[in-house]
């Protein structure tokens, strides 16, 4: 009975509340030099990159801070040989772990260029599928589909019809089904990735994480929409004031509490690899992937991420 008790009065607080959230890390600039580990690991999806340490992002200047930005970018200097085992590059992981949250990402630059394959992504890569994968912003070859996207164990789908502002490109978020597509959703404006996307300044992109549904929100920097609670950042938000997400996910056939556990936050930049490798022709590129990366640096002028901040609400 007691028990029972607990858990009615606990779920009728949820509901209740769920849409509020209390910030719980906030990165700026310096801050992403203690809290986040650099993975210098092989790049599981095989991109032409060699991930550095912090200590060689810092010495090569592939990861700069200031008070209020940090940069993360690919050598743009370096001519390969084919037997080099790839162009420097950056892949950070928050050191936190999450299950339910909001995370505000503010971004004032993506890298892009032909070859280039950004994500800003959850995931805990120790448990792939099984801890699931929310891709919050991801594309390559500065081209179409960039999207939204889960990847999950089996037996996870999404509902054709649902309410978004986004396209969806697929229901089926199973990873070991369609070459491990997920279920994706497109942002519907052009500015919300590659050379538009920094033309414009950038944007947020938001991510809420419940039990029932993950959402993505995506704003442009000169959105008139964008909520107050993504643009300054204060102590509590409240979700329910954002309005009709780009991406929503609702469990009706996929249970999220099963499907995900604790991820850490991941932002990476690698080149060519399984996806963009891949399409890198039918994107319109030039010659082959890995010859371009090889020698071409200044190529790459453009592939970096310029953050503002990265808030965590719980
Ligand atoms: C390092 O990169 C930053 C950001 O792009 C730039 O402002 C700075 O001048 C660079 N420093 C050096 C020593 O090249
Ligand atoms: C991103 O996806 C949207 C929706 O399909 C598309 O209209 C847009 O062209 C894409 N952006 C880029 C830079 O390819
Ligand atoms: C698939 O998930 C549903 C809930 O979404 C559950 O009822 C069902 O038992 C699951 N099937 C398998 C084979 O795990």
């Amino acid at each position: 009975m007691r028990a029972a008790a607990a858990l009615f009065s606990t779920s009728w607080l949820t509901s209740a509340y769920a849409a509020s959230y209390s910030l719980s890390d906030n990165w700026v600039g310096p801050a992403f030099l203690n809290t986040w580990t650099f993975e210098n690991i092989a790049d599981p999806t095989n991109g032409r990159v060699t991930y550095v340490d912090q200590a060689t992002a810092l010495a090569q200047n592939l990861t700069y801070v200031s008070d209020d930005t940090l940069i993360m970018r690919c050598d743009d200097t370096t001519v390969l040989s084919a037997s080099d085992p790839g162009r420097n590059s950056v892949r950070i992981k928050s050191d936190k772990a999450y299950t339910t949250h909001v995370a505000v990402f503010n971004v004032r630059h993506m890298p892009q260029g032909c070859a280039t394959w950004p994500a800003i992504w959850e995931t805990l890569e120790s448990d792939w599928p099984n801890s699931g994968e929310v891709d919050i912003l991801e594309g390559v070859n500065d081209e179409s589909p960039n999207a939204s996207t889960l990847h999950t164990s089996a037996n996870c789908t999404m509902p054709a019809s649902r309410t978004q502002t986004g396209t969806a490109t697929g229901n089926d978020c199973y990873g070991g089904d369609n070459d491990n597509a997920g279920c994706g959703v497109q942002a519907p404006t052009t500015n919300s990735y590659g050379p538009e996307f920094n033309d414009n300044g950038g944007g947020w992109y938001a991510m809420e994480r419940t039990t029932d549904f993950i959402k993505v929100w995506f704003w442009a920097r000169n959105d008139g929409t964008v909520p107050f609670d993504v643009y300054s950042g204060p102590a509590q938000i409240d979700t329910d004031n954002w309005g009709t997400a780009t991406a929503y996910f609702p469990n009706t056939d996929c249970d999220l509490a099963s499907h995900f556990g604790e991820n850490n936050i991941i932002f990476d930049l690698t080149l060519c690899g399984d996806w963009a490798g891949a399409v890198y022709s039918s994107d319109g590129c030039p010659g082959d992937c890995v010859t371009y990366v090889n020698e071409n640096p200044s190529a790459f002028s453009n592939a970096y991420w310029d953050i503002a901040s990265v808030r965590v609400y719980q």
